[in-house]
């Protein structure tokens, strides 16, 4: 049952539509997730208040960090292969570790070298977070909104600042699409936006579905060790 917590001190980075999208492409996928809302301004659950929430997938409110125990409590009563959590772009959202049990912390960030300086400073919270705890906890950024017409080298920059600090970066981008930002509007999954002939949907699938790979490839050795011990 992975846990897995989305975070940026920075705001509008991507965290909630990176959980939204991971959710709706496991749920697509038969598992049964539940995304805790630890936002105050409640985009998710907004979201689910919109017709078409697959019924596998649950949204939990935690308007604050303290509440997200309680609401992981709720969502563990249904079961849910997958526990995600969005959390508030500020270094307080980025506390949320301190609240649950996480497998993988996710900073989205866009190619911006301000948005950079804060996902370095979000993977140094989480690798000392990870040393009081005694073990290491497993840390990568994804990059967002990324035009489609560039090239990941055009990315280069901020590329080359992640790695030069060692930090981890998802290989898939989650590319800037109008479908991603219409599922807030209209609520549902893609498979709904398709039907409303919303264009450039199937791209916007098959980023999803690589998506949600990178994902499970990145918490792949966590599982593993945890069934081992
Ligand atoms: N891949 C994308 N394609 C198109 N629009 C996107 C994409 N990712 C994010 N957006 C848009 O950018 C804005 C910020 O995204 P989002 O709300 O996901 O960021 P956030 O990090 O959760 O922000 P906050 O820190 O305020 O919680 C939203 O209007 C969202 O619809
Ligand atoms: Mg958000």
């Amino acid at each position: 049952m992975p846990n897995i917590a989305f975070i940026s001190p920075k705001g509008g980075a991507g965290k909630t539509t990176a959980a939204l999208l991971l959710a709706l492409g496991l749920a697509e996928r038969g598992r049964r997730v539940a995304l805790i809302d630890s936002d105050p301004n409640k985009p998710l659950v907004r979201w689910a208040g919109l017709p078409g929430r697959p019924e596998r997938l649950s949204v939990h409110a935690a308007p604050t960090v303290p509440d997200i125990r309680e609401a992981a409590a709720e969502a563990r009563r249904l079961g849910p292969e997958w526990t995600i959590v969005d959390t508030e772009g500020s270094v307080r959202g980025a506390m949320v570790f301190a609240a649950l049990r996480f497998d993988a912390v996710i900073t989205p960030l866009t190619g911006s070298a301000m948005d950079a300086v804060e996902a370095i400073k979000a993977s140094e919270l989480v690798a000392s977070f990870g040393k009081r705890q005694g073990n290491h906890l497993p840390h990568a950024c994804l990059m967002s909104r990324v035009p489609a017409a560039l090239k990941p080298r055009s990315l280069g920059a901020v590329v080359a600042q992640l790695r030069a600090r060692e930090i981890d970066i998802l290989p898939t981008p989650l590319i800037e699409k109008e479908a991603f930002r219409a599922l807030f509007e209209v609520g549902g999954g893609l498979g709904g936006l398709e039907r409303l002939g919303l264009r450039g949907v199937a791209a916007a699938r098959a980023n999803v579905a690589a998506y949600v790979d990178a994902v499970t490839a990145m918490i792949a050795p966590a599982q593993a060790l945890r069934r081992a011990g």
